[in-house]
């Protein structure tokens, strides 16, 4: 969707809050350069639930490892230092990289909502994925 500068500052500084029930972070090569970003959005600290999302941005930097290091460091600090127990997805069915990556991660399918979303013409599935962290 087309967005204005005004309202893309207003994302900008939306994304930096750190201190409530979502944590974003990017990812950056070993020179500091960024590559993607990646959060737990969502936290529950009732049920100690959340969801993830990871985006490597930079297309050539996609299929190095970036996402899954991203997956398992979110998951140590989430589980480690948050007290989190679970940890959700939601992905589009045909997102091939997204549901291998999940599924070797440990993430076992929860659900499918069918046609979910309207992306380039036409309704997609999502999948539902979850993991219980170590401690149960
Ligand atoms: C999906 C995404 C996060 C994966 O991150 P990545 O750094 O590219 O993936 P990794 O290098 O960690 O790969 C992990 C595993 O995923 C699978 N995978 C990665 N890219 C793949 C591709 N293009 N096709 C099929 N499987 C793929 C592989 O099994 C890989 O394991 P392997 O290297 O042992 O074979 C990344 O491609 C991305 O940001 N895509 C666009 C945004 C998106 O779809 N985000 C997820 C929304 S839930």
């Amino acid at each position: 969707m087309p967005v204005s500068i005004d309202i893309q500052e207003e994302w900008m500084l939306s994304i930096m809050e750190t201190t409530g029930e979502n944590k974003r972070f990017m990812i950056e090569d070993r020179s500091g350069q960024p590559v993607g970003m990646t959060g737990i959005y969502g936290i529950n600290w009732i049920h100690r639930t959340c969801e993830f999302g990871v985006f490597i941005g930079v297309k050539e930097e996609q299929g190095k490892g970036y996402g899954s290091e991203a997956y398992r460091i979110m998951e140590g600090f989430g589980g480690k230092y948050l007290n989190l127990r679970k940890i959700k997805v939601f992905v589009v069915k045909e997102n091939a990289a997204a549901v291998t990556m999940y599924r070797k991660l440990g993430f076992r399918q929860a659900g499918e909502l069918q046609d979910e979303r309207f992306i380039n013409g036409r309704y997609c599935s999502v999948l539902i994925l979850e993991k219980l962290l170590g401690g149960g």
